[in-house]
């Protein structure tokens, strides 16, 4: 085990060590306190409660339609159970955009109601001042650069960002206004690895990529996506871990299938 799996409870002071002494961080979202509950056990250091949750606990299409509320029961789950990672919460869509009194509302009902330990938020220079405002709260912000979800229709499509120029010289003055405002970490999604690379060296703060390559300081992943619940959701950057849509969809068919030759439940298994 390395020197990190001992630390007791992750910090962000922790994951800023980890970047200068060259050990990668393993993040993964969770949204609910059972799966929190194993993936905690298993070492991974960072948790987020993603606003991925509106695709894979709610079934939207997007992420824009999750509410803070939600956002809220989903990350005191995840609380509830953890003892070493550090967990972090989205900001949903609509709760700091243009607005940093509302911002730091947000960010507040989010540490306060959750206990999470830090939140993240989606954009660059156009919500700094959102940012210095929660962050003089006292409250840790990981930033989220490269294709940010919340904007989909800006973009239109879920194609990787920042291939040309002028969106990649964007994103690495982003990546240098998130770290001089004080964010503990940026995450980059979905850009080319070698501007990933370049973004990771540029500053002191962990990086850490989905779909960014591996010349970052961390990676991140959805649980259901890695796990292989999902399985609409292929792209090339994601690796599955397992098929637990397969192993789960077998441990139904057999239940249905024992209840009917009423197999189950057997001597053993009444009172
Ligand atoms: O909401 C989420 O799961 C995320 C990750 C994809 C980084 O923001």
């Amino acid at each position: 085990m390395s020197v990190y799996g001992k630390v007791r409870k992750i910090t962000t002071h922790v994951l800023k060590e980890m970047k200068h002494s060259g050990e990668k961080i393993a993040m993964l979202t969770a949204y609910d306190y059972s799966s929190a509950k194993i993936i905690d056990a298993a070492g991974i250091d960072v948790i987020l409660v993603g606003d991925s949750a509106a695709n894979v606990m709610a079934g939207y299409d997007s992420t824009l339609p999750i509410t803070l509320d939600e956002m809220i029961y989903h990350a005191k789950s995840v609380v509830r159970a953890v003892d070493r990672a550090l967990v972090v919460t989205d900001m949903p869509f609509g709760t700091y955009q243009g607005n940093s009194t509302l911002a730091l509302a947000s960010a507040i009902r989010i540490m306060k109601e959750t206990g999470s330990h830090a939140v993240k938020m989606e954009g660059g220079a156009e919500i700094k001042e959102s940012i210095i405002r929660i962050l003089s709260a006292g409250i840790p912000v990981m930033g989220h650069l490269g294709l940010m979800p919340q904007s989909i229709h800006k973009y239109g499509t879920y194609v990787v960002r920042a291939k040309g120029k002028e969106e990649a010289e964007k994103l690495v003055s982003d990546a240098k206004i998130l770290e001089e405002a004080g964010c503990f970490a940026i995450v980059l999604e979905k850009i080319p690895a070698i501007l990933a690379k370049e973004i990771a060296q540029a500053v002191k703060i962990p990086v850490i990529g989905i779909g960014a390559g591996n010349g970052v300081d961390g990676q991140v992943l959805v649980l259901h996506d890695m796990l292989g619940i999902t399985q609409e959701f292929s792209p090339r950057f994601l690796r599955r871990y397992h098929n637990l849509y397969k192993e789960i969809f077998g441990a139904v068919e057999n239940y249905i299938k024992d209840i009917r030759t009423q197999d189950f439940p057997n001597e053993k298994e009444q009172y």
